[in-house]
């Protein structure tokens, strides 16, 4: 059984995307009781299943969110948004799931994080074709009250929208998105821990990564950006780094590299 997750930068028609950017909300009353018990399996199966697995930031922030993100409820948007936008500033975008790089990469910039409002099913808690909301949040929020962390997805979508017209170096941005933010590996205390949110929404491959036959190699941001990736399989290949300031610095390495063009291919 694969686990797919699709990166969401990927282009769409502009026209659609806008139309869509700028209507969507999340329709609280319209989640079922359903719905909230699928969140509350969810959120409680990995929880209890990521203490030891997962960085230590990620634990201290989902508890820092806990009045506005625990199993008892779907989150509401509306006071997530309060509760994180206290430490780093970030707030919860709607959006349909894919959208235009440029967008994509401005609402990073604005401390605007993308999330779709739809939830998968009970019968598909461990099998995803798209993220819904148990990744987009649960996966990618907790993380940004932390500021290192946060400060790199924020320099990241500064470095894309000045770049969005770009598609080798959107390519390399997308390579970079996937092997930190989605699945990313930290080293702590001398053991491996994950904080990509592919990871982390993933009960299997949280579980799977520390027995898996995957290459496990040392951030390296070259290499990086100059490794493909798929997205309908589990990863071949994982990226570790030391500290969260350690990926904050590689988009000064990157922004320097795209100075002197050594990114570049002729
Ligand atoms: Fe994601």
């Amino acid at each position: 059984m694969h686990i797919i997750y699709i990166v969401t930068l990927s282009p769409v028609r502009k026209n659609r995307a806008f139309f869509m950017l700028n209507f969507m909300k999340q329709l609280y009353n319209k989640y079922t009781k359903q719905d909230h018990l699928v969140w509350e399996c969810l959120f409680e199966r990995q929880v209890n299943n990521l203490p030891n697995k997962v960085a230590k930031e990620y634990l201290d922030c989902l508890e820092n969110l806990q009045p506005n993100l625990n199993k008892t409820y779907i989150p509401n948007f509306n006071k997530l948004d309060v509760g994180l936008s206290k430490f780093e500033g970030w707030i919860i975008e709607v959006v349909p799931g894919l959208i235009p790089v440029d967008d994509f990469f401005s609402l990073l910039a604005n401390k605007k994080f993308c999330s779709s409002t739809w939830l998968r099913k009970m019968d598909q808690l461990d099998y995803l074709e798209e993220p819904d909301m148990f990744h987009d949040i649960f996966g990618h929020i907790p993380l940004l009250a932390h500021k290192p962390y946060a400060d790199f997805v924020a320099e990241f979508g500064k470095i894309g929208f000045a770049h969005a017209e770009n598609e080798e170096i959107v390519k390399q941005l997308q390579r970079l998105y996937w092997f930190t933010i989605e699945f990313g590996l930290i080293r702590q205390e001398e053991e491996l821990k994950i904080y990509g949110a592919g990871i982390i929404s993933s009960f299997s491959e949280t579980n799977s990564i520390f027995q898996t036959k995957a290459i496990i190699k040392p951030f390296d941001l070259k290499e990086i950006i100059e490794t493909d990736f798929e997205t309908d399989k589990l990863q071949e290949c994982y990226f570790v780094i030391e500290s969260f300031e350690q990926l904050y610095d590689s988009l000064k390495e990157y922004k320097m590299m795209l100075k002197n063009q050594t990114v570049l291919k002729d």
